[in-house]
């Protein structure tokens, strides 16, 4: 598609190994591509931001400070997973510059491999095949039992919570789930009032909040207290929910039979690193380096989602998905008098007055205006409005003009 200047001059930064998908479909629609394996350290990134108009990122690289401040071409921001709290959301914001990510795109791996879990704590699997790996011959059906009929406690009944509670049905659980926020019950699952009536009721609690404040040491020796004796406790949410020396001591005093944990309080940031955890040599415990979401299948729809919504930003100006920037969907330019309309694009600050301001500004030249779009959201508004191709360049000079304006861009 056409767009203000040609593609070929687009720079796409794309670091931390982005999946390759996301280069062919830049590369795919004529952009020029930086892809490296590694993340960008402050002065390699604000050098490689100081020609980028779009940056793709997973979660080591910090676009924050000095390399934000340096990047004066840079049109937005794409998180190739879920977090975002490795970008400066406010700074990026009033600068004009949306962030993406990818909410979805690892929810079902996230799911398979809890219910997955859900079996081998049941089974006993991990401590059987460890003392197979050490020499021993351990037959035995003690504490090994099926997940049929059983409870599973799910914490947290959003995407991930959700899709966990109809594979655990398939299988023959029950579900119980307990969420802060409405949600309506997939299948037969029971929605409950509080966590200590989960805590009470579950065979498998697993969790799936996100780290917040209302979550952190959400699990504490007190709730592990409040658990089923034998009861078996699942963590590939996020390492502030439990206190893990509380875990530790629960399951070495045979208070919970088991647990699969794979995301901690403080995780090293290499791939191949030394690692200490309280749980380490506990028999029945699964430990996993934070992979949960992490399959290939997830990487390469993470890398579809994250670079359709960066290139759909580029050519049409919309704000789908944005965690920054108010949302606003918009189609292609459509055509007055066979003519391509412009689209201009202008980002504010979120002050009274700034609607009539660019009505004034159309209305001046006596624009032919053929749709306009606005939507605010904290300090930031977004006005897009597509007017006839002769008008534009004074419409937009006239925008610019506006006191409370961050930025403006046209499509044509
Ligand atoms: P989501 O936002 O769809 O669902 C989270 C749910 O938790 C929401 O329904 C929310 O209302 C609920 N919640 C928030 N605070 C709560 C509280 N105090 N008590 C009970 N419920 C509460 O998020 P999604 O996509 O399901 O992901 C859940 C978490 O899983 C993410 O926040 C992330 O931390 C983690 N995750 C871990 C991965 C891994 O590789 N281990 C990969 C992907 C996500």
């Amino acid at each position: 598609m056409q767009t203000s200047f040609p593609k070929g001059k687009i720079e796409a930064v794309l670091l931390e190994g982005v999946h390759q998908n996301a280069v062919d479909a830049f590369e795919g629609d004529g952009l020029r591509v930086h892809h490296q394996k590694g993340a960008a350290e402050d002065a390699q990134l604000a050098d490689l931001l100081r020609s980028a108009h779009m940056v793709g990122i997973r979660s080591k690289t910090q676009v924050r400070g000095a390399p934000l401040e340096s990047a004066e071409r840079l049109l937005a921001i794409g998180c190739f997973c879920i977090g975002t709290n490795q970008v400066d959301l406010d700074a990026a914001a009033a600068r004009g510059i949306p962030v993406f990510n990818a909410p979805f795109s690892n929810t079902r791996s996230v799911a398979e491999l809890t219910i997955a879990e859900v079996v081998m704590l049941q089974r006993r699997v991990f401590e059987r095949s460890s003392q197979m790996h050490a020499g021993r011959w351990v037959k035995s059906a003690s504490g090994s039992r099926e997940v049929r009929s059983k409870t599973l406690g799910i914490v947290g009944y959003g995407h991930i919570g959700s899709q966990v509670s109809v594979l655990a049905e398939s299988m023959g659980l029950r579900v119980i789930a307990f969420d802060t926020a409405a949600k309506l019950p997939m299948g037969n699952a029971r929605l409950v009032g509080s966590l200590a009536e989960l805590l009470a009721e579950s065979d498998i609690v697993s969790l799936h909040v996100p780290a917040t404040d209302s979550t952190r040491g959400m699990i504490g020796a007190a709730q592990i207290a409040a658990m089923k004796p034998g009861a078996c406790l699942i963590n590939n949410a996020r390492g502030s929910v439990v206190d893990l020396d509380a875990l530790s001591a629960a399951l070495r005093e045979g208070k919970l039979s088991g647990a699969a944990i794979d995301v901690f309080p403080r995780e090293p940031s290499g791939r191949d690193t030394d690692f200490e955890t309280a749980l380490a040599g506990i028999g029945n415990v699964i430990l996993t380096p934070h992979v949960a979401g992490s399959t290939e299948e997830a990487q390469a729809a993470i890398a579809e989602e994250v670079s359709g919504k960066l290139l759909k930003f580029l050519n049409t100006g919309a704000t789908g998905g944005a965690v920054n920037v108010p949302e606003v969907d918009l189609p292609e330019q459509g055509t007055i008098g066979g003519e391509r309309v412009h689209r201009i694009l202008h980002f504010h600050r979120n002050v009274p007055g700034v609607l009539s301001q660019i009505n004034n500004a159309v209305s001046e030249i006596g624009a032919n205006v053929s749709s306009q779009t606005l939507r605010t959201a904290g300090e930031i508004g977004y006005a897009v409005l597509d007017v006839n191709a002769g008008d534009a360049e004074d419409v937009r000079r006239r925008m610019d003009g506006i006191g409370e304006t961050i930025r403006t861009r046209v499509l044509w």
